[in-house]
């Protein structure tokens, strides 16, 4: 039998080996963690993140061949495939501070592998990881290796998004395994092919060196990021010329060398992934002297930047330039629906924003804790994605912002409303009962275009929305930068 252990029951390790332990019931699947409080969430009925479908896979494999446990050294030296998926935040300080990946988590994972290992591995990188990751964990493993060992490392990044991790797992556009090509790298290569083919199509199954695979997962995150970043620049162009983002983004993506997918317009892309990602892509092209390559991608963050940045500018110049002391009602905090993850989101920059004006907010998200969004305000840029336990000291609540439980409950008596997650109950929620118990003129800024504008302004909001054509009041208030 063979046996998985995977570091890291993230959002990446959890989902993916529970669906592994799903497809490959003779696979004894082990996920181990130095959090105490993830494991034991992850063995409760509350597991530790939400995701549609989530709940139901690692019920019918939880204690069969699906095992979630702090004992780490145990469980690594009895597996023969090692997935590594811990935390790859961005540096914040030192050389490359900013932009470079801190690999201090995969570097003591891989040094722990070396120490407690007593037979041959496999050692899988999940986490995406700068190119050439894999040259430095082979380094460790094999210098601290006096035990003669076979150390294979491969590269098999992880392409699922939040929200869809479970549908994305069952059905992925492509597996993609990297590995050296020598004789044993082959094999390695061969042997994590067969675990998914229980499930995926030989076909989807593609095989590159270890460096095409690290490559193309920050590739790919980059031209995802970059096409929402296209959209989002002629949002900006939309509002200014009278055209309506949807329908040019519609027939844009008719083309079929364009695609329809992945072409909303929206205050800004947010999650672990991309911006870490491309920062990632603009160090290596640095270090390894493209400057005009890094310039190139370094643009898309501009771009996202600019955006939650002009919809914080067109929010308080519309409301007679000041918010001070206005209670704004902020509907939706997570980076995306159906996931209670908060990183990177947008609704972060747009809330500090709003308090930086000195205006008064209150929240409400379906699936985001009280807990999570003080810190989350409260946090320093590249904080997030360190473990809860390693973040610094737990910070004070930020006063002027309250977090409620009901959106009627955080929009009664507001100046404004912004929408910045589309989660669906926000398309059915009572607006004219919202317009009642609001301040006039009462004003919603939706940053998702999830509410139907016409629809709103006959209740009698001023409304705006990305990249359509402006309310007349919105057209005679001073341009924004
Ligand atoms: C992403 C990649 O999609 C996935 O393949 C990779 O493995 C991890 O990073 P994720 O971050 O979970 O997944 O979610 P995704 O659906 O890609 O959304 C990222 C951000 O882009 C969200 O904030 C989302 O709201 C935003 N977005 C997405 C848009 O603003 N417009 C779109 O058209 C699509
Ligand atoms: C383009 C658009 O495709 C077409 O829809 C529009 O109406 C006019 O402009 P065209 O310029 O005739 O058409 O050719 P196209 O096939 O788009 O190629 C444009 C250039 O891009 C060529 O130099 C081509 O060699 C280059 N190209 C195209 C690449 O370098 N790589 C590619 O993957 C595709
Ligand atoms: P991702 O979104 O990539 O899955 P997460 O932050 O959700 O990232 O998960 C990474 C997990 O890795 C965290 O739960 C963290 O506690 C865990 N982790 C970090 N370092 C180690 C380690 N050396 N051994 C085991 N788990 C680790």
């Amino acid at each position: 039998m063979v046996k998985i252990c995977c570091l890291g029951a993230g959002y990446v390790g959890g989902p993916t080996m529970a669906v592994i332990a799903l497809k490959c019931p003779a696979i004894e699947v082990v996920v181990v963690d130095i959090s105490t409080t993830r494991i034991s969430a992850w063995n409760s009925d509350q597991l530790p993140i939400y995701e549609p479908g989530l709940d139901d896979v690692v019920k019918q494999c939880r204690g069969r061949n699906l095992f979630f446990s702090t004992d780490i050294e145990k469980h690594v030296s009895e597996a023969d495939i090692i997935f590594v998926s811990v935390n790859t935040p961005t540096k914040t300080r030192g050389l490359g501070a900013g932009k470079a990946a801190d690999l201090t988590y995969w570097e003591s994972a891989a040094r722990m592998i070396a120490d407690v290992s007593k037979s041959d591995k496999i050692v899988v990188e999940k986490s995406t990881v700068p190119v050439k990751t894999a040259e430095a964990i082979e380094k460790i493993l094999t210098h601290n290796n006096n035990k003669g060992i076979n150390f294979q490392i491969l590269s098999n990044p992880e392409f699922l998004a939040e929200g869809t991790a479970i549908q994305d797992l069952f059905k992925p556009d492509r597996v993609l395994i990297g590995g050296r090509e020598t004789p044993e790298g082959c094999k390695a290569v061969e042997l994590l092919k067969s675990v998914y083919a229980n499930w995926v199509p030989e076909d989807q199954i593609i095989t590159t060196n270890l460096w095409s695979a690290e490559l193309s997962k920050l590739a790919a995150n980059a031209f995802l990021a970059q096409r929402i970043s296209s959209v989002n620049a002629i949002s900006a162009l939309c509002e200014a010329t009278g055209a309506d983002v949807a329908e040019v983004a519609y027939s844009v993506g008719k083309d079929s060398r364009i695609g329809p997918k992945f072409l909303n317009a929206s205050v800004g892309f947010g999650g672990s992934c991309f911006q870490k990602d491309i920062l990632n892509l603009i160090y290596i092209c640095e270090c390894n002297g493209l400057p005009e390559v890094a310039d190139y991608w370094k643009q898309v963050i501009k771009i996202n930047d600019y955006q939650k940045s002009r919809f914080v500018n067109r929010l308080v110049s519309s409301m007679f330039n000041t918010v001070a002391g206005k209670k704004i009602a902020v509907l939706g905090f997570a980076f995306k629906k159906d996931t209670g993850d908060t990183r990177e989101t947008p609704a972060i920059d747009v809330c500090k924003g709003l308090l930086g004006d000195k205006a008064k907010i209150s929240i409400y998200d379906p699936q985001v804790t009280e807990d999570q969004i003080q810190r989350d305000l409260a946090m320093n840029k590249f904080d997030w994605d360190h473990p809860i336990h390693l973040q610094p000291m737990s910070p004070t609540a930020v006063k002027e912002a309250s977090v409620e439980w009901d959106a009627y409950e955080a929009t009664k008596g507001a100046h404004g409303v912004c929408i910045l997650t589309e989660w669906d109950e926000f398309k059915k929620l009572d607006y004219e009962k919202i317009y009642e118990n609001m301040q006039k003129p009462a004003f919603i800024f939706d940053g998702r275009n999830v509410v139907d504008p016409e629809k709103l302004r006959k209740i009698g909001f001023i409304v705006y929305s990305i990249g359509k054509p402006l309310d007349a009041w919105l057209k005679d208030m001073p341009a924004v930068a």
